[in-house]
């Protein structure tokens, strides 16, 4: 299977405003403030629009027809409200599937997050690279479909964690984590071979770098733990073309597609991200 490296962004350009941009950035719950900070750091002038599928969350567990039909409701719903210039899906697990029904349903540029794959296979040097990700992710034929293109001379060892997105959740929260869990999730990744071992893994999923302090603590040994976010946000400013200048701030909130884990400790932490005004458009999954 073929795979074009941009299939992870979106071929439409944004017609860059007069007006401040508006960015929608799309994820099943927390996971894309990951993402955020990177967008922000690149064009702080931008207005925010942080929307958590918390209703449907996690997306890992969905099957590929109920995923597709529910990112496409939910997007239906908040691009009439929101009409953002450009959307960035920070997902991995809805990326690697949805893409291509949001580009034929919306005239608007979207960009993805999906494995990083072709940099890990350059950054290796055992040649032992792994991808953590949902089980959702690891089954996808797109997934698959990168590693057959980018990481041939590689031997990919693909993890899906049922349970990691949902302890990066709690640790956000401000919640006790068990370390135990945590490295019982990481554990395959870390393959030995004939003196070699793993040097990389792939943050594929947008929850995982929150855990990211826990995860160098707990590996068994040191590796190279790839972090998409930066070139997300890279792509997302190319696309918009360069602020203005001396821009305003832009504005930011949070929609919650239930809201009701919103403890808190996680509003603290979401004001932590530049997101103090929290509001619900309840979809019910
Ligand atoms: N943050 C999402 C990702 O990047 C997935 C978490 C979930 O299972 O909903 O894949």
């Amino acid at each position: 299977m073929q795979v074009d490296l941009l299939a992870g962004t979106s071929h439409r350009t944004a017609v860059m405003p007069e007006r401040r941009p508006t960015l929608l950035l799309f994820d099943s719950g927390l996971g894309g403030l990951t993402v955020l900070s990177e967008v922000v750091r690149c064009r702080p002038d931008a207005d925010i629009v942080y929307v958590a599928d918390d209703a449907a969350f996690p997306y890992g567990r969905l099957s590929e027809a109920a995923l597709v039909e529910r990112v496409l409701a939910v997007m239906e719903r908040l691009v009439a409200r929101f009409h953002p210039d450009l959307v960035v899906i920070a997902c991995n697990t809805a990326s690697t599937l949805v893409l291509p029904a949001l580009r034929a349903r919306f005239p608007i540029p979207f960009v993805g997050t999906v494995p990083a794959v072709k940099p890990a296979a350059e950054r290796t040097r055992s040649g032992l690279v792994s991808v953590l990700a949902t089980p959702g992710t690891v089954a996808r034929d797109y997934t698959r479909g990168l590693i057959e293109s980018y990481a041939g001379g590689c031997e990919v060892t693909l993890v899906g964690a049922t349970g990691l997105a949902g302890l990066a959740e709690a640790a956000l929260k401000g919640e006790a984590i068990d370390d135990g869990a945590v490295l019982a999730e990481i554990a395959p990744c870390f393959v030995e071979r004939e003196g070699r071992r793993t040097d990389v893994v792939t943050l594929a999923c947008t929850h995982y770098p929150l855990l990211l302090a826990r995860l160098r603590r707990l590996a068994p040994w040191s590796v190279d733990w790839i972090d998409p976010a930066p070139a997300i946000a890279r792509r997302v400013a190319a696309l918009l073309g360069p602020a203005r200048e001396r821009p305003d701030a832009g504005e930011a909130r949070a929609v919650f597609t239930a809201g009701t884990r919103l403890s808190g400790p996680a509003r603290i932490a979401l004001a932590g991200f530049g997101l103090a005004q929290v509001e619900i458009e309840a979809m019910p999954a």
